[in-house]
């Protein structure tokens, strides 16, 4: 057993002490948000995240796990400190590391003993060996600094934490880094240990990659929708092939959330300030938010003018099982429906409440038929399951227009057709309505402006 503090309770510092917890270990997880500590010390997850919930209140009965504003007690009997706290988008693209350096001040101010610092935060390449310069200004004790990326997907976080596909570690202390892989070594996965940089790289060009793959398909769609190819068949076949392989191949509406697009954006900045010309990178965000925008492109062809238009929305979160509304693409959606006049009407399964937070003036439903009751259109933004198995006849008995934009590609064209919709996926054909309105985008092509 061994003594872990986690510094930052979000998505990942929640997560790693909970399941640290769970594996044995004595865990104490700080964080500067009261209301956050209050809810955690009651057994109640601030984040919706499946599984969580139960592994915090097991842990917390058993004593394992506490909770503390205080780095001083946070740190008392700690053999391994993580720091999680958010890496935000900055101004100028940069990651905003003022989180970081708080958290290595408040590390270094209390230390009293020989300490392991895990940075697992995703941070520029030569944060490490700034964490470790920021703590040394406050302290003799020795300690060091090994960065441990995160890879978990939320909406599967727990799961990810006991499954990792792979460890990787970074450090100019190897024996460091072998202490962090032995906490590890119970979830059996292949661990890989490099110097603290590469440990860096390795999770911008991951992130980076994944990034690609989904702007990739996203312009093969445009490519297949304009010439009648079907790209849901294409990244099957795509897919298919063991040097591809399926994953990241879903055309859609583009990636949001709070890693891809901080994360594409501030490797293109350190890229850029090191003299390097990373025009990939750029290519892959421009593309991305173009999806957006012929998303919306494609409900102004099917509706004309948007001026008092119903709208509504199925899915708010940038992805499904999370409740994380960061740099989702629902909010540039509807807020450009929204500047073009169309009256918008949501339902999301858990991420309403924060939705609201940001969008405050959308009408919030009770279920996905109210959403769609008196609507001009409905679209699908977030393939949740509960949207895969909707009663479309009796959706389309209560529509005022039988229109659905499909972001996510949920449904079969053809069947939607049959079923009486003008129905518009991505990358896909669709019924003679939308030829109409996909000629008529030959000569509207939607361009990002940056
Ligand atoms: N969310 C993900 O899916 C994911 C996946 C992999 C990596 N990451 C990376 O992990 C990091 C954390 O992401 P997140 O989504 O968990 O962030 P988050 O915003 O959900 O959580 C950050 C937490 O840190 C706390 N905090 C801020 N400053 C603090 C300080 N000085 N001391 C103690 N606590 C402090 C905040 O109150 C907040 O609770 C980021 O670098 C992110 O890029 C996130």
């Amino acid at each position: 057993m061994k003594h872990i503090c986690v510094i930052g309770t979000g998505y990942v510092g929640l997560v790693t002490g909970v399941c640290f917890a769970d594996l044995g270990h004595q865990v104490v997880c700080m964080d500067i948000d009261p209301h956050k500590l209050e809810l955690l010390r009651a057994g109640k997850s601030p984040i919706y995240e499946p599984g969580l919930e139960e592994l915090l209140e097991r842990n917390l009965r058993a004593g394992r796990l506490s909770f503390t504003d205080n780095y001083a007690v946070a740190l008392d009997q700690a053999d391994f400190a993580f720091i999680t706290v958010g890496t935000p988008m900055g101004t100028n693209g940069a990651a905003d590391l003022r989180y970081i350096e708080a958290a290595a001040r408040g590390i270094g101010a209390a230390l009293r003993g020989p300490l392991t610092i895990i940075d697992k935060s995703t941070v520029p390449v030569g944060t490490g060996d700034m964490v470790r310069q920021i703590i040394a200004e406050h302290t003799t004790t020795p300690f060091a600094v090994v960065s441990n990326p995160e890879f978990l997907r939320e909406g599967s976080a727990v799961t990810d934490f006991f499954k990792p596909d792979r460890i990787v570690l970074g450090s100019t202390d190897r024996i460091a880094a072998e202490h962090v892989a032995e906490l590890h070594e119970p979830l059996g996965a292949p661990v890989i240990i490099t110097n603290l940089r590469t440990a860096e790289m390795i999770k911008y060009a991951s992130n980076a990659f994944l990034a690609t793959r989904i702007s990739f398909i996203n312009e093969i769609a445009q490519i297949c929708e304009k010439l009648g190819a079907d790209v849901r068949e294409v990244a099957r076949g795509m897919g298919a092939d063991k040097r591809i392989g399926p994953h990241f191949l879903d055309a859609g509406i583009g990636y949001g959330g709070s890693c891809f697009p901080k994360d594409v954006l501030a490797l293109h900045h350190m890229a850029a300030s090191a003299g390097c010309h990373p025009q990939l990178l750029q290519a892959v965000m421009d593309i991305n938010l173009d999806a957006r925008q012929r998303f919306v492109a494609k409900v102004k062809l099917l509706l004309g003018d948007l001026q008092n238009k119903e709208i509504g929305i199925l899915g708010l979160s940038f992805k499904p099982n999370t409740d994380d509304m960061r740099a989702a693409p629902s909010i540039d959606i509807i807020r450009e429906l929204q500047a073009a006049g169309a009256h918008i009407k949501a339902y999301d399964p858990v991420s309403m409440e924060r939705a609201a937070e940001i969008m405050p003036e959308v009408t919030f439903c009770a279920t996905a038929y109210d959403a769609a009751k008196e609507a001009d259109a409905l679209l699908i933004v977030t393939d949740w399951n509960e949207f895969k198995q909707l009663s479309w006849d009796k959706i389309r008995s209560f529509m005022r227009q039988a229109i659905v934009v499909d972001g996510r590609n949920l449904y079969d064209p053809i069947e939607m057709t049959n079923r009486g919709f003008t129905y518009w996926g991505t990358g896909c054909g669709g019924s003679p309505t939308l030829r109409e309105a996909q000629q008529l985008s030959l000569d509207q092509e939607p361009v990002t402006q940056h």
